[in-house]
């Protein structure tokens, strides 16, 4: 089934210079980049974003670092977008990804783990709808 999964190359990717490399390689997977935008996500978005995670030891952290510098947001489609790039993506702590994953490819530590990808058919659609609209 084709997918529409929402991607974020967190403020580390973007400063690090990365977005060209992990955009290429969704692209020779045959994935297609829909949307597109550079911001820099404020207090007031994060929150909204990470929602779930409040309470959590890590979230004040999360919040900081998301918050830290500009991030590109995407909609990548394709066939079973959703966990083609989850795969792809790796484990969420990046000293834990496999090599050959961009998180595990491109990151050391939390929290700068390089990317997001959203994990399911409703994150996907609500991340979608708070970055890009209706
Ligand atoms: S949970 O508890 O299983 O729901 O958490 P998880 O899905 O693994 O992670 C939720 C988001 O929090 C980020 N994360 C962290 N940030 C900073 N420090 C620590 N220790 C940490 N652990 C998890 C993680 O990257 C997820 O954000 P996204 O944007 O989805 O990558």
């Amino acid at each position: 089934m084709v997918e529409r999964t929402f991607v974020v190359l967190k403020p580390d990717a973007v400063r690090r210079k990365l977005i060209g490399k992990i955009i290429e390689r969704f692209e020779n997977k045959g994935l297609e980049i829909v949307e597109m935008k550079m911001l820099k996500i404020d207090r007031e978005l994060a929150e909204k974003y990470y929602g779930e995670h409040k309470g959590k030891d890590f979230y004040e952290n999360l919040i900081n670092f998301i918050t830290s510098g500009r991030v590109v947001a995407m909609v990548v489609e394709g066939e079973n977008a959703i966990s083609v790039v989850r795969k792809m993506i790796g484990k969420t702590n990046p000293a834990e990804a496999e090599p050959g994953t961009i998180r595990g490819d491109f990151g050391l530590k939390l929290p700068e783990n390089v990317i997001h990808a959203s994990d399911s058919k409703e994150s996907a659609e609500r991340e979608i709808k708070l970055f890009f609209g209706e």
